[in-house]
């Protein structure tokens, strides 16, 4: 589904496109943006100047499907005087529900779980074995009250939680009145909070946030999950933390790179779970996410308001 490239025409477009799930080899993408008046891509094709080069002063629409778009030059992209498509809104129900399984997963310990029942470490039922921790009465932490972040709240709350901390650029009091959460500095939400989450957007301030110095604040019971970006995490320093014992487990739906390579140091901790990037994939929202990709494309080549644009 990478790279689909259109070519507006006066009613209609010709689409050139890249017709696989594995991710368009440079060279191709080069060659086929070269002259395109639009560009329909993935979060795993990176849109740099070289490739805003390639295409030429013809591209005046980049869709991107996804909510992140911390694959574009946006800088090189504004200057340019090109319009950007992306889809906030359709996959946040998603991607908070997947937040939740990934903390329920991580903090209960569900993996390492249905492992032990397969290869037989399962011999009673022992009073203490694969304890974990629970939500009820817990202080939640949330990195970025953005959409997704306020959705995880919801869906939280009827869990039992006994307070909301969250953290970002501005306090955001509208959306933070119904968990009653109360803005605080990211160091006073990795000392208090029982559950870390992060649901930030990427961006150069966000950029290895959680950090050696951010882990040792957390407490040692404490689980952190990530479903924003791979690179707000500094891996090396989440590996220490987890071997370490600073904090008791990690969830990460993201990861620095994507695949994460099969040997890679975090894959073999039991106390760390890590999904593909699932967040937003459910059938209804992928569905939803390439019908507004694909009319945000459409509706910038007609030079149309776009149904959802990143205001640059
Ligand atoms: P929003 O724009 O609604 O929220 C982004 C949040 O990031 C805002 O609350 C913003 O806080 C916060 N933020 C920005 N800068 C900082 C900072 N310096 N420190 C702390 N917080 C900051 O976006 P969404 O909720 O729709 O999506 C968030 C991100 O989730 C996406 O950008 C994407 O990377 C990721 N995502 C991952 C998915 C997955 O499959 N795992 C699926 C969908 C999205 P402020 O109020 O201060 O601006
Ligand atoms: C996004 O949209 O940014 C996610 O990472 C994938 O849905």
């Amino acid at each position: 589904m990478a790279g689909h490239l259109a070519q507006s025409l006066s009613f209609s477009c010709s689409v050139q496109q890249w017709d696989s799930d594995e991710p368009i080899p440079q060279s191709e993408l080069l060659a086929g943006v070269a002259g395109k008046d639009g560009v329909l891509c993935l979060l795993s094709d990176r849109i740099d100047k070289e490739v805003l080069d390639a295409a030429g002063p013809t591209l005046k629409v980049i869709s991107t499907l996804s909510v992140g778009y911390d694959h574009l030059a946006i800088s090189e992209i504004k200057e340019r005087g090109i319009r950007v498509g992306y889809t906030p809104d359709i996959l946040t129900d998603a991607t908070a529900e997947l937040t939740v399984a990934l903390l329920l997963a991580t903090s209960r310990r569900l993996p390492e779980s249905v492992e032990e029942v397969k290869n037989g470490g399962w011999t009673t039922w022992k009073p203490l074995w694969m304890c974990g921790y629970g939500l009820s009465g817990s202080t939640v932490g949330i990195i970025g009250l953005g959409r997704i972040g306020q959705a995880v709240a919801r869906r939280l709350k009827p869990f039992g939680v006994n307070k909301f901390l969250y953290t970002g650029r501005h306090p955001r009091p509208e959306g933070a009145a119904e968990f009653k959460a109360e803005f605080v500095p990211l160091a006073k939400l990795a000392e208090e909070s029982d559950f870390v989450i992060v649901t930030c957007s990427l961006t150069p301030d966000t950029q290895g946030m959680c950090s050696r110095e951010f882990f040792c604040k957390m407490k040692k019971t404490s689980v952190f999950i990530n479903t924003s970006r791979g690179t707000v995490v500094n891996q090396d320093d989440l590996y220490e933390a987890l071997v370490k014992g600073h904090i008791a487990a990690a969830g990460l739906d993201v990861t620095t790179p994507e695949p994460l390579p099969v040997d890679h140091p975090l894959l073999s901790l039991k106390n760390c779970v890590i999904l593909p990037h699932i967040g937003s994939a459910t059938y209804a929202t992928r569905n939803a996410m390439s019908a507004l990709a694909a009319n945000n494309l459409l509706a910038g080549l007609k030079g149309e308001s776009m149904p959802s644009e990143l205001k640059l």
